[in-house]
């Protein structure tokens, strides 16, 4: 098969995607979302500028958010989608990745791929020739922050120069956030036990960037002055329920008391699904502070411009 004519554009970290991509991708989001307020849910965008195309989705985990919003991202931008849990398709009895990217190729517009390992988003993207986005791994998960920074926007009129504070694992939704500050221009700073910091090539590589990120182990200097405070669960999807685990992270719940050491007017944000009562108490995930469903909201507005950028249609 002859080469593309132009390089594909994947989306499978922030990183790889850049500061300016992401600009211009979270700018769209705002204007669409502003376009479409008080439209049916189904309805197309005026300018419907994916018609004809279809997005294939692949999941070898399980999802709600991810699932539905990029489905409805798809419907709004006048496109379709086909959606396939990895175990009913070859791939989970053993056609390698690297055909089923070459075979979906020749039948869809782009792919979404949710899965355990890292390295197959790569390949998958590696033998593609339309753009492969990145739905979750156990390393990343740059749509959910996409949303995240959408949130903050939407909320804070600004996201560079804003403080962020994360409580918890040092899991796949940190590397995006600590990514997206390198390049954002927002502050992260972890509050995290030792044994569950971040992949150190995460922060070398936010560092490198110019990156403000430091790990503190007590979770109250972590939040004190912060304008966000995000968590996630500290059981992620494929790990197993290990007591210590839960045991060295309960002093880094999210609960009334520490977000009253964040800034005034501080978000709490969390990219669910929750589990009340370990993470985060209800009284903050339910109270005032909470953004949390209109930053699951945002997982559509900032998919469609996700979307858009893949296609060459922005940026
Ligand atoms: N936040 C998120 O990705 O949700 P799902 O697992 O439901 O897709
Ligand atoms: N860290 C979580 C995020 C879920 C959206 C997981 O990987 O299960």
């Amino acid at each position: 098969m002859s080469a593309p004519l132009t390089p594909v554009r994947h989306f499978l970290d922030l990183a790889d995607a850049g500061a300016e991509a992401i600009a211009a991708m979270l700018g769209d989001a705002v204007e669409r979302k502003q376009a479409r307020a008080g439209w049916p849910k189904g309805r197309a965008d005026a300018d419907a500028p994916l018609a004809g195309h279809t997005l294939a989705m692949i999941f070898e985990k399980n999802s709600t958010r991810t699932r539905v919003s990029f489905d409805m991202a798809m419907r709004q931008l006048g496109g379709t989608t086909i959606v396939m849990d990895a175990g009913s398709m070859q791939l989970g009895r053993g056609e390698s990745v690297a055909d089923t990217a070459r075979v979906l190729s020749r039948y869809v517009d782009a792919i979404m791929i949710r899965t355990d390992d890292h390295a197959k988003v790569a390949e998958l993207a590696a033998h593609a020739s339309v753009p492969v986005i990145n739905g979750l791994t156990d390393w990343s998960h740059p749509c959910q922050v996409m949303a995240d920074m959408l949130t903050v926007i939407d909320r804070k009129a600004a996201l560079a120069g804003t403080r962020w504070a994360w409580l918890g694992d040092g899991n796949n939704m940190l590397h995006s956030i600590v990514e997206a500050g390198s390049l954002m221009g927002f502050e992260v700073r972890i509050g995290c036990p030792a044994g569950y910091d971040p992949a150190i090539e995460v922060l070398e590589g936010a560092l490198s960037r110019g990156a403000t990120v430091q790990i503190v182990r007590d979770p109250a200097k972590a939040v004190a002055g912060a304008d966000v405070v995000v968590t996630d669960t500290w059981i992620s999807m494929g790990q197993s329920h290990a007591e210590a685990k839960i045991a060295a992270l309960s002093p880094y719940q999210v609960t009334p008391e520490i977000m009253a050491g964040a800034a005034e007017g501080a978000v709490f944000l969390h990219c669910l699904p929750a589990h009340r009562g370990e993470e985060v108490a209800d009284a903050v995930i339910d109270g005032p502070q909470s953004a949390i469903w209109d930053e699951a909201e945002n997982r559509l507005h900032a998919q469609k411009s996700v979307l858009l950028w893949c296609f060459g249609l922005l940026g």
